[in-house]
């Protein structure tokens, strides 16, 4: 496994680009088995998970093609339409391939994606939109058979605003005969990029980005090129990462309205944001004031956010609660932050933490994606030197991370293979 080095409180400064939004394309990946042709893709992280969904298509008999800054994706010679086990146990969210393989073949053959770090993570909402469209579902074991003759339009309402289950319902209904609509449908921006993508291969979609969506079946989809929108988290990590440092940074190509309730929350601790059409600059004061984080589905505050955010108000004098509402076990990387001198103590859904006026550097372990994250940000304002392991959950979902945190002053070494 391999690490990062962090030697912390050097000056950070200076401008950072963020990627392609990973849980955008991930979807919009999925998305290009719908087409059965090409579809051309600009600002797709480099990252795991976007290599491990190509991987996946290739295994089927797809080709991906990666250029400079777009990846040509050719959907039209898949005919099998079986998830490999090891790469759907690798990584939970190929689930939504389910739906893109619904769509077009009327049939998908899977493994139960089962937990990872930050929860059970079941899929029986995912289950219940494909039986309500028609199709027969077949578990036996650890394997789960779908399929039909075609997808009728259908109403479905959602039991809890799911992501996944929201997207998956999208893809499968996009190619069937008459209407779906989705009540209580999730609302994050990367279900309206879902939306806009589908739209410019002719799918009729409307609503994403409400709890209420309409899609009228259509015959056929057709070659299309689109451009992902920013990562949202990796914006917000940057932003907490120049206010536990107390800096000024500039966050470039970044949409300040996917994370209105971080940025409210940045303010109301005493950040100076400056929001521009692409770029968001923050300047974080010596001084800044303790805040309470509850997190929500969209538009509340991101649970993808919470372990950041919650480091970041480590080094805040007075005390902080936050709430975790969406996971059921998202603070593992807390016991690694204690380690390195914080005060959190955390009781089922709630972290208290009290401000410490340093963390020190030890050796700590990424537990998940975003935990890991969390405590590269800590490192980089430690005492001391911080050795972050299992960095391999980081590259997961940021593109560069070493490289961008060198850029803007951060002493990082990437160790290991
Ligand atoms: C997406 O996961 C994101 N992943 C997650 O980001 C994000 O944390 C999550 O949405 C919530 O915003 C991708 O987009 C690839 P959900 P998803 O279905 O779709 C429960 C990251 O770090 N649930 O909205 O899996 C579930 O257990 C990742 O980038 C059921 O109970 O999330 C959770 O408690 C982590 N049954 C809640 O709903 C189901 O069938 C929200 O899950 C499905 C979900």
């Amino acid at each position: 496994m391999s690490e990062y080095i962090i030697k912390g409180g050097k000056k950070i400064e200076g401008e950072v680009d963020i990627s392609g939004s990973k849980n955008a394309s991930l979807p919009i990946i999925a998305a290009c088995v719908l087409n059965g042709g090409k579809s051309t893709l600009y600002n797709v992280p480099k990252i795991h998970d976007t290599e491990m969904m190509f991987e996946i298509l290739k295994r089927l008999g797809g080709s991906v093609e990666k250029k400079k800054n777009k990846v040509i994706i050719d959907t039209s010679k898949i005919e099998k339409y079986e998830i490999p086990e090891e790469l759907m146990r690798q990584m939970r969210s190929s689930v939504i391939l389910v739906g893109g393989f619904l769509g077009r073949y009327r049939k998908a053959v899977f493994s139960y994606p089962g937990g990872c770090d930050i929860g059970a993570r079941p899929i029986e909402l995912h289950l219940k939109v494909f039986e309500k469209l028609g199709i027969n579902i077949n578990k036996n074991y650890g394997n789960i058979e779908c399929f039909c003759d075609k997808i009728m339009g259908e109403k479905i309402d959602l039991d809890c605003p799911s992501v996944g289950a929201t997207e998956n319902a999208i893809l499968a209904s996009c190619l069937a005969e008459g209407t779906t609509i989705i009540n209580n449908a999730a609302r994050e921006p990367e279900i309206v990029d879902l939306q806009n993508f589908l739209n410019k291969m002719g799918a009729k979609i409307k609503g994403a980005g409400t709890s209420h969506i309409e899609i009228e079946g259509v015959k056929q989809l057709k070659d299309v090129s689109y451009n992902i929108i920013p990562d949202r988290i990796e914006t917000g990590t940057f932003l907490c990462l120049a206010a536990i440092n107390r800096t000024n940074l500039i966050v470039k190509n970044s949409k300040a309205e996917h994370i209105t309730p971080v940025i409210d929350k940045l303010e109301e601790m005493g950040c100076k944001l400056k929001i521009e059409k692409n770029q968001i600059e923050i300047n974080s004061p010596k001084k800044l004031k303790t805040v309470d984080i509850k997190t929500m589905p969209y538009p509340g505050f991101p649970t993808d956010m919470q372990s950041v955010f919650a480091t970041m108000l480590t080094t805040v004098k007075g005390t902080s609660v936050i709430v975790e509402n969406i996971f059921e076990s998202r603070y593992k990387y807390t016991q690694e932050l204690v380690r390195m001198g914080a005060k959190i103590t955390t009781e089922g859904k709630t972290a208290i933490i009290k401000g410490v006026r340093k963390l020190y550097g030890t050796t700590v372990k990424a537990t998940d994606l975003r935990g890991g994250a969390a405590l590269v940000v800590a490192g980089t304002a430690a005492k001391g030197i911080t050795k972050v392991e299992n960095i391999e959950y980081i590259l997961r979902g940021y593109e560069d991370f070493s490289k961008k945190l060198e850029k803007i002053g951060v002493d990082i070494e990437l160790k290991g293979n």
